[in-house]
């Protein structure tokens, strides 16, 4: 999509990168991540108000270190750089670039000594900043002028005098800086003069506007999952186009209690979208009997979701289009886009994807969004708090949280102690203050009493964690009183379960999944 303003990042391999551009993103400037040696035109063409270059993990003084034209200083578009992008930009510009006395790794004490300068104005004289560098420029040359400073570090901020380039030493994108806004709030709109015109509002419009010239009068499949992405695909093409959208959901016998109840509520009774709901809960069950082991699981399970929405896909006369909740950092780090040198490869869990031999061509209207600007859209669309919020779910669904053999009846426990796990969750206000949280059915038996007698049930793990990216998480600290609500109640009205525990593993090691 064309955008009236653009800030691209020169992405240099920082592991921030992406989290660049939602700050810039979140002031209301649309930004995307370019390659580091992308060419002048190039540049030229996406039209920017301003350019960023990110930081990254080389020394501008080592052979084969990522560059970027020198040329981008003569656009005449001002340039922060962060950090590599800065030294980068200095030396170029001719500073002279060293490792500094000692690494700099950490929170620092930024002193401001040019509150006036427009990338300055606002942030208070002292503020804490986060360093992570081995290098640091060194000496400027006069046409430099320091704009802020820390104990180690003369040139913490500094600006050219003639020309737009500012530089900071630190990271502004981080939240340990925690004024990093003031910086990126300076450089869009004092420096840049940007006039914000990436909102949710526009995104939406544009959209509407862009899938309308796509499919034209075309019918749109859309697979529905439940989940955040595909759930505003839905609602978004629905405006757009009506009823040219045929949504398809496939029940496989693998989702949570009430699950398929909420789709149909509200994607059918509510938005008034085409659905179909294909029950193919005995397709999938038959293939996984008997089968125990997690990846065997995962491969039945993406074959018979191939397979299932094929045949559905088949029964809808001239479907032309697929839609595809993909977002921007699939795109980024399927190496599709214009990926940064960071981009590392994520294949990570692809159950649920269509391969492209279906046939049809992709609408794909979120692949400029990251997660919290498609919560946004949904709730600019009106969908409901509990699917704009909802934890994620993975596409095998319960199989791999009934550890071992998937039975009917196994599923069965598992489902009911799981909707108490999250009704409690629900009740006590913890959903949004948790990242995902679920019961997980053990494939052991334990002892227990139950009145005279002695039992002989199953024993349910509740895992709850809080995560960013979910690359990594910590287990949460749910308080006792709630643990000790679900345990009961589980132990009490899970027929089959005598034992609860909770799972106290941070990923890494251990993974937020049981299998
Ligand atoms: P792990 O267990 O690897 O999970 O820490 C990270 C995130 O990915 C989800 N997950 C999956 N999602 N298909 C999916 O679509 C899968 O096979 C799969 N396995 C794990 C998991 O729920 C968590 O959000």
């Amino acid at each position: 999509m064309l955008h009236d303003e653009v800030i691209p990042i020169l992405d240099f391999g920082s592991q921030y990168a992406q989290l660049i551009a939602r700050r810039v993103r979140e002031k209301g400037v649309y930004s995307e991540l370019v390659r580091p040696d992308i060419s002048i035109e190039q540049l030229k063409q996406l039209n920017p108000k301003g350019i960023i270059l990110s930081g990254g993990p080389s020394s501008v003084y080592e052979a084969g270190a990522p560059r970027c034209d020198p040329h981008i200083f003569d656009l005449g578009v001002p340039v922060l750089g962060i950090c590599y992008g800065m030294q980068l930009g200095a030396q170029i510009l001719g500073g002279s670039v060293k490792p500094a006395k000692a690494r700099e790794y950490g929170r620092a004490k930024l002193t401001v000594v040019a509150p006036s300068d427009p990338l300055m104005v606002g942030l208070p004289d002292e503020t804490t900043v986060w360093m992570s560098h081995g290098d640091q420029v060194h000496e400027l040359p006069d046409d430099f002028v320091s704009l802020a400073v820390t104990p180690t570090c003369p040139y913490a901020a500094a600006r050219h005098r003639t020309r737009p380039f500012y530089g900071v030493q630190f990271h502004p994108e981080v939240t340990h800086t925690p004024r990093g806004d003031v910086i990126f709030q300076n450089f869009l709109y004092e420096v840049c003069k940007c006039s914000g015109t990436w909102t949710m509002g526009n995104f939406i419009d544009q959209s509407i506007q862009r899938v309308r010239d796509q499919v034209g009068n075309g019918k749109v499949i859309c697979g529905l999952s439940g989940g955040v992405d595909s759930s505003v695909v839905a609602a978004l093409l629905h405006k757009a186009i009506g009823d040219q959208l045929q949504c398809i959901f496939v029940d496989n016998g693998l989702l949570r209690k009430f699950e398929k109840q909420l789709v149909e509520t509200t994607f059918r009774d509510h938005f008034k979208i085409n659905l179909i709901v294909h029950d193919a809960t005995g397709e999938f069950l038959a293939p996984l009997r008997g089968v125990t082991d997690p990846q065997e699981k995962r491969k039945i399970i993406g074959r018979e979701f191939i397979e299932a929405f094929k045949r559905e896909a088949a029964t809808i006369q001239d479907a032309k289009f697929l839609a595809q909740g993909t977002l921007y950092p699939d795109v980024i780090e399927s190496g599709h886009g214009y990926a940064g040198t960071s981009a590392n490869i994520k294949l990570h869990h692809n159950v649920g994807g269509l391969p492209a031999e279906l046939g049809f061509d992709l609408v794909e209207p979120l692949r400029e969004l990251f997660k919290d600007e498609v919560r946004k859209v949904g709730e600019a669309l009106g969908l409901p708090e509990n699917i704009v919020w909802r934890h994620p779910f993975p596409g095998p669904g319960l199989a791999v949280r009934v550890i071992g053999e998937i039975t009917p009846e196994r599923l069965r426990v598992l489902r009911d102690a799981d909707e108490i796990v999250l009704e409690e969750l629900v009740s006590n206000g913890l959903y949004r203050k948790t990242s995902q949280v679920f019961a997980v059915l053990l494939p052991i038996g334990t002892v227990g009493v139950m009145g005279d007698a002695r039992s002989y049930d199953s024993v349910i793990a509740i895992r709850a964690v809080e995560s960013q990216d979910f690359m990594t998480a910590d287990w949460a600290r749910l308080p006792y009183d709630v643990l000790a609500t679900m345990s009961t109640r589980i132990i009490n009205e899970v027929k089959g379960v005598n034992r609860v525990v909770y799972d106290i593993s941070s990923k890494p090691p251990a993974t937020i999944e049981w299998e």
